[in-house]
């Protein structure tokens, strides 16, 4: 259990980030721990395996590879699967399900594949265990196996995370677009507010002015204050064999927040007050309800929370979340009345991200704004010159984080009609 291969996966355009919290959680280097596409693979024992699990605010899950062999049929992915230990990880009374993914498989079905590594499982239970099989179970499996199949090789895994790691256990309340905490996190290191290789928080404070249920700034308001990002959910590896609740208990001692830590100030805002509400609830649970203050407000009026700091928001877009506050029901530039989102979606730019630019041009210079969208026409709109573009993905839909330095008096702005821009 000391030199296990464990890959975790996470969100395209973070493998970075999350090598370098791999690297602060192991110490693991070199080839030891190495980017992939979509994850970061790295030699490390089980304790690390749980460790990871309680602190990686980046990775999706941690899984440890137990099977990689090429293959050309089914009949090779249960000759793959037969071979593995199953019974070193799991009883035959345990439940388990299996999830299957694949990237150029010649494979004709899924489905058959899956079945196949299924019944190796279960036939080299029934052979180890006097007959008696673990059954499948695919809504809440005590065990989950993962199954990558590329265009010659399978890799099996076993995970250890069981609901993936987003869910950090705190969200109840949620708005109709919640980030997922996972790119929340991915927000702050890209906006270098945190420091996941060292786990340093920048002293400037943090402002959310779209702050729905709170996600961004909640998880802020962890990092700052030292809170373990896994420390109020269940995992998978509490299920798994070599599990021993000691070992658990030291970790999560270990991870407890100091008390002499004084946390860089963090804000949210939301121009709905349910929204508010459902933020606090959500600090509550998470422990930070001392170190987040959230506000009611349109963020085309409030005013900013401290001389200087850091904006990081994804604000409203698309066909779920409508623009509220000043910008709904103004007159379009057709002079017949807008209708909240549509508003924000104008030939001429968007009213409400107009009106952001010149609010924050005009009362929040000295701040840095990290926006998060995936309208790559967002700077044009806001006639604003971005001073960074970081490729990110919320889920399947691509999305830019732009940077926008508010420069005092002379906010680095665009020509009133400024050519398209070419696309990275
Ligand atoms: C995409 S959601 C943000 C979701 C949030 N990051 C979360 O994880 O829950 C956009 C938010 O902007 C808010 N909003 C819309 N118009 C606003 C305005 N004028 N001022 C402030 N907030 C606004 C909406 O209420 C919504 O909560």
């Amino acid at each position: 259990m000391n030199e296990l291969s464990l890959f975790l996966p996470c969100a395209a355009g973070v493998e970075d980030f999350l090598a370098q919290e791999v690297h602060a959680l192991t110490g693991r280097v070199g080839q030891d721990l190495l980017s992939a596409r979509g994850g970061v693979r790295v030699r490390a024992g089980w304790r690390d395996a749980l460790k990871l699990n309680l602190h990686s605010r980046l990775a999706q899950r941690v899984l440890i590879e137990v099977a990689h062999a090429p293959y050309r049929s089914e009949n090779d992915l249960y000759a793959i699967a037969g071979g593995v230990a199953w019974e070193v990880w799991f009883t035959p009374k345990q439940t388990f399900k299996i999830e299957t993914t694949a990237q150029h498989s010649p494979l004709q079905s899924l489905n058959f594949a899956t079945l196949r590594i299924k019944d190796a499982i279960a036939d080299r239970f029934r052979a180890k265990a006097g007959g008696v099989r673990p059954s499948i179970e695919t809504q809440w499996p005590d065990v989950r196996v993962f199954a990558h199949l590329t265009t010659e090789f399978c890799t099996l895994y076993i995970d250890t995370s069981g609901e993936p790691l987003f869910k950090r256990g705190w969200r109840q309340d949620k708005g109709d677009a919640p980030l997922k905490e996972t790119l929340a996190a991915a927000m702050l290191a890209a906006s270098g507010w945190w420091n996941p290789e060292t786990g340093e928080v920048s002293p400037q404070p943090l402002y959310d002015p779209c702050c729905g249920s709170g996600t961004i700034a909640i998880e802020a308001a962890q990092i700052a204050t030292g809170i373990a990002a896994g420390s109020s959910r269940r995992f998978g590896f509490e299920k798994l064999l070599p599990f021993q609740s000691h070992v658990w208990a030291a970790l999560k001692a270990e991870a407890a927040p100091r008390a002499d830590r004084r946390p860089t100030p963090v804000f949210g805002s939301d121009v709905s007050h349910r929204m508010v509400d459902f933020a606090e609830r959500n600090a509550e649970r998470a422990g930070v309800a001392q170190a987040v203050q959230f506000r009611g407000g349109d963020a085309l009026q409030r005013m900013p929370p401290a001389e200087s700091g850091v904006i990081v928001l994804n604000p409203p877009y698309g066909e779920r979340i409508e623009v509220g506050g000043v910008a709904r029901g103004r007159a379009g530039p057709s002079g017949a009345p807008a209708r909240g989102r549509e508003e924000a979606q104008t030939e001429d730019g968007g009213e409400f991200f107009v009106q952001l630019a010149s609010h924050w041009k005009k009362n929040y210079a000295g701040w840095t704004a990290w926006v998060l969208t995936p309208d790559m026409q967002l700077p044009k709109r806001m006639r604003l010159k971005e001073s960074r573009r970081v490729p990110m993905w919320n889920g399947p839909i691509e999305c830019r984080l732009f940077r926008f330095d508010m420069v005092a008096g002379s906010a680095r702005e665009r020509a009133p009609a400024p050519q398209p821009q070419p696309q990275p």
